[in-house]
């Protein structure tokens, strides 16, 4: 079985290879091939997987290439994690929204918007490469913003491409957790679209654990998420908020910390990593030991910044169990590959899940997996707080697929102006402007 990993220098691609490593079963990866358009990238993170296999017998292959149809002919899974601009992209995002006082955050907000305008004439090309170079393969979309990524996609490609975020299967794992449940027994009831969903029932042998949860202030305080919103909104909402909803539901006080940090989320990774593959040019640097030095630190800042707005202080050590992206990964491609039936939450079409979206808006919900791919669970519709943000955000994905396809900058500014984060056309207006001056992945867009 061969998988090929787009954003193949990428710096999580050690946490994928080393799940695959782990993988000791029938039918398990033995080819991977990491494709990057940085060849510096991909000679340094070869490294680090060639010290992870060192001491692993019947360890998965590994070829690098910098030639896309080269990676991508004849194989039958392709991962698709890159970041178009990469992390000097991001920290530009968060800059100019910050500079007009609107969140510029990689997936939420008016940073979403830019980076999946700059993303999406890549990401809708390798689908079309996909398409005609290994029609049979399914394709995993990490590529952020995910859910608006994988739509795209999913025009050419149709049910072959599946989006995965680890942040919902992570929820629902701290969750059980803290109910005492095992959770890989729990099942959980999450619906919205990526990075805007909502854990509605958290169910163990059938019975909904979740409204014990809700009546217990201690409980609700001893998790991520309970410290994130607060007891009382999690009562008041009657569900538990992806943590990315911060941004929504604290949007003032995120763009606040975001304008007085020393450096924003995209700015403190990109010098990071910078760091990280400039360590890595030296031949004698171990790969390895310097790769997980560097993750440790990265862990330890995630949403920091949201952590400090709501005065929750620092991660509990066990509250970091994340889905682990790349558990997500594999647990597809192995429901996927050997025909073993789970159940994930993933990006995947609506069909007639959640009322009030069409059938080919992607949403993120359970889905049932096996040979035949990912069908989505039916589901009970969301109440209307919860609907009116999933509809308004579903239109200004839609503004940003049709601007990426018809390079219309009405199109682009409408994305913007319809975001319920922006709240000003003329706002709008400025943040295409200061996007096309500073993004040369964005030229495409033309007055029309
Ligand atoms: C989570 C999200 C991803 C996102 C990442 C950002 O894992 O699910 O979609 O890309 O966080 O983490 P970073 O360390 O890059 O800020
Ligand atoms: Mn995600």
């Amino acid at each position: 079985m061969t998988l090929t990993i787009l954003g193949g220098g990428g710096f999580r691609v050690p946490l994928v290879y080393g799940a695959l490593l782990r993988d000791r079963r029938e039918g398990r990866v033995t080819h991977v091939t990491l494709h990057d358009v940085d060849p510096a990238r991909l000679a340094a993170v070869a490294r680090v997987l060639a010290e992870q296999a060192a001491d692993v017998p019947d360890a998965p292959e590994v070829r690098v290439t910098t030639d896309l149809d080269d990676a991508l002919r004849g194989t039958d899974f392709v991962f698709s994690a890159i970041r178009v601009g990469g992390l000097e992209g991001r920290a530009a995002d968060e800059r100019v929204a910050l500079a007009e006082g609107v969140l510029g955050q990689e997936t939420v907000g008016a940073g979403g918007i830019a980076y999946g305008l700059r993303t999406l004439p890549v990401a809708v090309d390798i689908a079309r490469r996909v398409a005609r170079l290994a029609p049979d393969a399914w394709v995993i979309n990490f590529t952020n913003p995910a859910g608006l990524v994988t739509e795209a996609m999913a025009r050419h490609l149709g049910d072959r491409v599946i989006g995965i975020c680890d942040s919902p299967v992570g929820l629902g794992r701290r969750l059980a957790r803290v109910l005492g449940a095992d959770p890989d027994r729990a099942r959980v009831d999450y619906a919205g679209l990526n990075h805007l969903g909502w854990v509605r029932g958290l169910y163990v042998d059938g019975r909904d654990e979740l409204p014990r949860l809700l009546a217990d202030p201690k409980l609700l305080e001893s998790f991520e998420e309970g410290r994130l919103f607060g007891a009382d909104w999690l009562r008041s909402l009657g569900a538990v908020p992806n943590e990315y909803l911060h941004y929504y539901y604290f949007n003032r006080e995120a763009v606040r910390a975001y304008q007085e940090a020393e450096q924003t989320r995209g700015a403190f990774l990109r010098d990071q990593q910078a760091r990280f593959y400039a360590e890595m040019a030296d031949p004698g640097a171990p790969a390895l030991r310097t790769w997980d030095r560097t993750r440790a630190e990265r862990e330890a800042t995630y949403m920091a910044e949201n952590r400090d707005v709501a005065g929750a202080g620092e991660r509990a050590e066990d509250d970091l169990e994340s889905g682990g992206y790349e558990q997500v990964a594999l647990a597809l491609m192995r429901a996927v590959a050997r025909d073993e039936r789970t159940t994930l939450i993933l990006n995947v079409r609506n069909r007639t899940t959640l009322a009030g979206l069409d059938a080919d808006a992607v949403v993120e919900v359970p889905c049932v997996v096996d040979a035949n791919g990912a069908r989505p669970l039916a589901a009970e519709p969301l109440p209307y707080h919860a609907a009116g943000l999933v509809t308004a955000v579903k239109a200004v994905e839609r503004e940003v697929i049709a601007a990426a396809a018809s390079g219309s900058r009405a199109a682009a500014v409408k994305a913007f102006a319809l975001h319920p984060l922006v709240d000003s056309l003329a706002v709008a207006r400025r943040l295409l402007d200061g996007y096309t001056a500073v993004h040369p992945g964005l030229a495409y867009l033309r007055e029309r």
